[in-house]
């Protein structure tokens, strides 16, 4: 499969690209300072420039993808005006180009809290708030989607084993190397179409716990 991950040099989506290069696809980071390309390379991936927040659309980068992901962020580092160009505003824009191009498959990085943002307190409220509204926005898009709400990411290494369930309020970390293991798992998983999921650090082997996940009922 074309594999576009949006926020392509983000610490999960290098793991995740690393991934899926090795699984065969033809897998592309979408990254906007060229000095990023050859990390990219040495991943196995294909770099491609381009901005989320500068671009009216992502339809040059989209076209010939078979599945997207988004995997980028604004940061904690930034305030809430970027969490609406870049979190809001840049899932948007992919859902809109994949939309348009008929590009059916949209996984997104989500994260737990995100279905109840309106009592989230600080900086994570406008954070939040905006992941819940690009979600809101990719359910209600047509497309084959699968949403992943990870827990507090670390750079643990992975264990390979996870907690992934469609029943929210869940708080725990995550290793982003098991995110990323999660996301290529749910590239080729079916069953996983329509799936809201919260993912933790726990004790069953990936590929199980993405084929136990159960498709919603008609939408
Ligand atoms: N931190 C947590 O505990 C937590 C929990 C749950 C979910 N999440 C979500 O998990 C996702 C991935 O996390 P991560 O730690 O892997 O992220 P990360 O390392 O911060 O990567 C985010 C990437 O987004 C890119 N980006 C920002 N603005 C852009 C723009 N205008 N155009 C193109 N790319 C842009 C950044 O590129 P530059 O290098 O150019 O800035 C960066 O490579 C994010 O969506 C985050 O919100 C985080």
């Amino acid at each position: 499969m074309d594999i576009l991950v949006v926020g392509g040099h983000g610490k999960i989506a290098l793991r995740l690209l690393r991934l899926l290069a090795a699984r065969g696809h033809h897998a592309r980071g979408l990254i906007r300072k060229p000095e990023q390309a050859a990390e990219l390379q040495t991943v196995g991936a294909v770099p491609v420039l381009g901005d989320l927040e500068a671009e009216p659309s992502l339809e040059t980068h989209v076209k010939g993808a078979d599945a997207v992901v988004f995997a980028a962020g604004a940061g904690p580092g930034s305030g809430p005006e970027r969490k609406q160009t870049v979190d809001l505003g840049g899932a948007v824009k992919l859902t809109d180009a994949a939309v348009a191009l008929g590009v059916r498959r949209y996984l997104m990085i989500s994260s737990i809290g995100a279905d109840r943002a309106r009592s989230a307190t600080g900086a994570m409220r406008p954070y939040l708030q905006a992941k819940a509204e690009a979600d809101r926005y990719l359910m209600a898009s047509g497309l084959d989607y699968t949403i992943l709400r990870p827990g507090m990411l670390t750079d643990d290494p992975g264990t390979g084993r996870v907690r992934l369930s469609t029943e929210l309020g869940g708080r725990a970390p995550v290793p982003r190397d098991d995110v990323a293991a999660v996301l290529a798992e749910m590239v080729e998983a079916p069953n996983t179409i329509g799936v809201v999921a919260e993912l933790f650090t726990g004790d069953t082997p990936v590929p199980e716990a993405v084929r136990a996940l159960e498709p919603p009922g008609p939408r």
